[in-house]
C-alpha cells in the first residue's frame, strides 16, 4: 500500500480486485477498513472467492461493491462485477449482471474500465484456468460491442497478464502477497515480488498502465510450497 501511495502523482482511487483478507475474519476486514480509511482516497473493493460478502459490507461500507456497481473518476466510467457467485459449473456472472453491464455501456458512452476478480479467459495455466469465470465468453462478447470500453482488469491470478482483444486490453494484476508462476500447469509459486498495477487515465481515450513491484520480499518465501 505504501509503495502505491507514496511519491508520484496522488491516486484518485484505489481498486482492490478481491481476496481482500486471507483468513476471512472480522478482525481482518476491520484492519483493512482502517488501512483504507487512512489512505483518504476513494476505495473500490471487489469480492473475491476468498471473501465473505457479509463481513465486507459490515466493515468496508460503501467501499464494498455490489454484485454490479459503477462509479466515475475523471470522466472515466468504472464498472465492478462480482464474479464469485457460484454456479453449477463453477464461478460465473449471472445473466442479470451481464445484461446490466451491457445496459450501462449502452447508456454511458464515456471511456470505461471493467473490474472483476476472476479471469474471463484462459491464461495458459491449467490449474488457474479451472478457476476462472466459466461464462467469461459472455462477458467478452458484450465488451466486444462497446468500443469505448478500454480494459477488463482482474485479480485472482497472482501474476501480471496482458492481452489485446479488439479495441480493449484484458489485464491481470500481481498479488500484493505471493505470486503464481505464469504458464505453470500445476500450482507453483513465482519468485517475483508482490506488486500492483498503476492505471493512468487520460481524457483523449488513452490508457497507460504498468506493473510496479516491491524491490524485495518483506519476509522469506518458500518457493517449494505445494499449496496455499
Ligand atoms: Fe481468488
Amino acid at each position: 500500500m505504501s509503495l502505491a501511495l507514496d511519491g508520484g502523482t496522488p491516486a484518485d482511487g484505489l481498486v482492490i480486485t478481491g481476496d481482500l483478507v486471507q483468513d476471512e475474519t472480522a478482525e481482518g476486514y476491520a484492519y483493512l477498513a482502517r488501512v483504507l480509511e487512512d489512505t483518504g482516497i476513494p476505495c473500490f473493493c471487489v469480492t473475491g472467492n476468498h471473501d465473505r460478502r457479509d463481513l465486507m459490507e459490515e466493515w468496508l461500507g460503501s467501499a464494498a461493491m455490489e454484485p454490479i456497481a459503477d462509479n466515475r473518476i475523471d470522466g472515466w466510467n468504472l464498472i465492478f462485477l462480482d464474479s464469485t457467485l457460484p454456479g453449477e459449473d463453477g464461478w460465473r456472472l449471472t445473466r442479470r449482471q451481464v445484461h446490466h453491464m451491457d445496459a450501462l455501456l449502452e447508456r454511458d458512452l464515456g471511456l470505461c474500465l471493467v473490474f472483476l476478480h476472476q479471469h474471463p479467459l484462459p491464461i495458459g495455466s491449467a490449474w488457474m484456468d479451472a478457476m476462472g469465470v466459466t461464462n467469461g465468453a459472455q462477458l467478452l462478447a458484450v465488451c466486444d460491442r462497446h468500443p469505448h470500453l478500454k480494459a477488463v482488469i482482474c485479480g485472482h491470478i497472482h501474476q501480471e497478464f496482458s492481452v489485446r482483444r479488439r479495441h480493449y486490453h484484458i489485464l491481470g494484476t500481481p498479488s500484493t502477497c505471493f505470486q503464481f508462476l505464469p504458464e505453470s500447469q500445476d500450482f507453483a509459486l513465482d519468485a517475483r515480488t508482490p506488486g500492483y498495477r498503476e492505471l493512468l487515465l487520460y481524457a483523449d481515450e488513452q490508457l497507460d498502465t504498468r506493473v510496479v513491484r516491491l524491490a524485495a520480499y518483506p519476509e522469506p518465501l518458500s518457493l517449494d510450497a505445494t499449496g496455499y
